[in-house]
């Protein structure tokens, strides 16, 4: 018997570490996302997220070349110390602490024996003084770029620190109302929703009306005219973009949300519909013919029982749907674009051409994740329901 079980288990290790494998895989880089997005953003761009628990940069340079005679406080010396502000505030940058370590003092090298400190050694160490003395201290995690990302700064240092001493760049006013200036992911946040919202319950509102007439209504060429929406999902989307921003242009709908609502909902409907009729189709016969037996209207079938009964398919449908707009990019690009940003686009913009700025890149993806988990982890049990509703029946 033991020997039966441990072949089970031996057979069963390499599928366990392939899933193992697989999950560190997906997982890593999202951890790394998560660290950096809540590092000061001088570290993330001085060393990696991996990093970020190891000791502060220059703390090793020091301690083996300054910490013999200055002490590992740097408060040794009471003539020279290395936690005064002022004292370090001239010697902040390598260039200078070079030079004034090649001085002698009373007669002597600076160093003694000591090799002298290359430039990039020189800078760590700087760079370490500036934290020990107070004139860059900074905690090793912070929440600053999620505050920048969602007002959208990019000034010398953060919003928080800027705001304090009054030197805020571009046009902010340091108060509440800068979560909706139109560079934030505030304001996106803000835009998405209201893209997401009605572009999730309009056209599933539709398709549960159009699914209960397909399946229960009896009219001439109901098959036909099914067919003809299934297949109408072969249309690619990229394919009526243009057509459909010249006929918003004479409409004038570009920009606005109500463009944007119209050609969500027509993009949605086909698999909505066909979704919800395979559904409602698979409802009961009896249930319905009792109801219509008992003189109910369609309308009242509908709202009675159609719909309370389908609600593991309006919840799956709800979160596809509601997941695909959150997502997504070159619609909301060509419809709203600039005028009313939505997060992925905003996002798009946060890093400039060179790259600068992409600590707020880190923060601005969370940001945009926060509310699909939400929707995904509270729902999540429709989401193995809704995978198979459409091919349970057809
Ligand atoms: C061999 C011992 C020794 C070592 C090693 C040493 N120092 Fe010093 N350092 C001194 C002494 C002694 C003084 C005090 C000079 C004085 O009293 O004016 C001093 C002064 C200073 C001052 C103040 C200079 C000023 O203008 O007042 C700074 C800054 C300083 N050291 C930085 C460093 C750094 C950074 C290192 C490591 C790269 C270092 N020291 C390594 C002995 C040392």
């Amino acid at each position: 018997m033991t020997a039966d079980r441990f072949k089970k288990v031996l057979g069963g290790l390499p599928t366990h570490a392939v899933l193992i494998g697989l999950c560190l895989i997906w997982l890593i880089p999202t951890i790394g996302l998560l660290v950096t997005s809540l590092r000061p953003f001088q570290d993330i761009n001085q060393s990696g997220w991996w990093t970020a628990l190891s000791p502060p940069r220059g703390a090793e340079e020091y301690s083996q070349t300054c910490g013999s005679c200055h002490g590992s406080d740097g408060k040794a010396i009471a003539t020279a110390d290395l936690t005064d502000a002022e004292l370090i505030t001239k010697y902040s940058r390598s260039i200078k602490l070079l030079a004034m370590l090649k001085q002698e003092v009373e007669g002597q090298p600076h160093l003694e024996d000591a090799p002298m400190p290359d430039q990039q050694r020189a800078a760590d160490i700087a760079d370490y003084l500036k934290r020990i003395s107070g004139i860059e201290a900074r905690p090793r995690f912070t929440l600053s770029n999620y505050v920048d990302a969602m007002m959208g700064y990019r000034g010398r240092t953060t919003y928080a620190q800027d705001c304090a001493t009054g030197e805020q760049a571009l046009d902010l006013t340091c108060t509440a109302s800068d979560l909706l200036n139109p560079r934030g992911m505030g304001r996106a946040f803000l835009n998405s929703l209201l893209v997401a919202i009605p572009c999730t319950i309009l056209p599933i509102l539709f398709a549960a009306f159009a699914g209960y007439a397909f399946s229960w209504l009896h009219f001439r060429g109901r098959m036909w005219l099914f067919a003809l929406l299934v297949g109408l999902q072969i249309v690619p989307l990229q394919m009526t973009l243009i057509p459909i921003s010249r006929v918003y242009a004479q409409l004038g709908l570009n920009g606005t949300f109500v463009g944007i609502w119209l050609f969500h909902t027509g993009f949605g409907l086909p698999y909505a519909i066909y979704l919800m009729r395979n559904f409602l189709g698979s409802l009961p016969r009896d249930l319905f013919e009792s109801a219509y037996l008992d003189g109910a209207s369609h309308w009242t079938a509908f709202w009675r029982l159609a719909l309370p009964l389908s609600v593991p398919a309006i919840a799956s449908l709800a979160i596809f749907q509601f997941l695909w707009i959150w997502n997504d990019l070159l619609v909301a690009l060509v419809f709203l674009g600039g005028q009313k940003p939505v997060l992925t686009y905003q996002i798009s913009n946060m890093v400039s051409s060179l790259g600068a700025g992409w600590h707020l890149l880190t923060a601005a993806a969370f940001l945009s994740m926060a509310l699909p988990m939400i929707v995904f982890f509270s729902l999540q049990r429709y989401f193995v329901r809704g995978m198979l509703a459409g091919a349970v029946k057809g």
